[in-house]
């Protein structure tokens, strides 16, 4: 069993212990299980079934039936593409476009090294400073699609001086 295969086995086994055995609480425990990975891999909406003593298919329907539930696991870095009225109206889509240009990804998809992961937000409040992107928690204010290659470099710039910090700490 590899590391992640434990760490989603403990997860699964701390969720499901928080639950009773109730197909009352199928969607609260796929959401326990999404915050914890990052997302719903298929092994657990397998187990969420058995835990609760529903068929395989019905935990899949619910799941892919609300866009809250995502299926790959995040990137390291993962970025959001508000697209709430303020951030559509100001060019969001092409924002969005240019990232999964850039990125070769699609959007709720994840690059295939675990790098970026890429999604889509109603608003998030800030409209003052649309359009808006968030990078892990780094709000990007006032986009354009000519910054998009930009502020990736400045992510994986940043990524590098954090490896060498932690080079230079140990
Ligand atoms: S619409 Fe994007 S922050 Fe409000």
């Amino acid at each position: 069993m590899d590391p992640q295969d434990n760490e989603e086995a403990a997860v699964l086994e701390e969720v499901f212990s928080s639950f009773a055995e109730d197909r009352r609480y199928l969607i609260r425990i796929l959401q326990a299980v999404q915050q914890k990975l990052g997302y719903l891999p298929e092994n657990a909406m397998k187990a969420a079934a058995r835990h609760i003593d529903i068929s395989e298919a019905e935990v899949f329907g619910v799941a892919t039936f609300y866009n809250q539930f995502r299926f790959v696991p995040l990137g390291k870095y993962h970025i959001v593409v508000c697209m709430g009225t303020a951030c559509h109206t100001m060019g969001g889509q092409l924002i969005l476009d240019g990232f999964e240009r850039e990125l070769d990804v699609e959007v709720g998809g994840v690059t295939p090294d675990l790098q970026y992961s890429l999604d889509r937000v109603g608003c998030i409040g800030c409209c003052t400073k649309a359009p808006v992107v968030v990078i892990n928690d780094a709000i990007h204010p006032k986009m354009t699609p000519y910054r998009v290659t930009e502020v990736l470099a400045g992510v994986r710039d940043k990524g590098a001086r954090n490896l060498e910090d932690t080079k230079d700490n140990e």
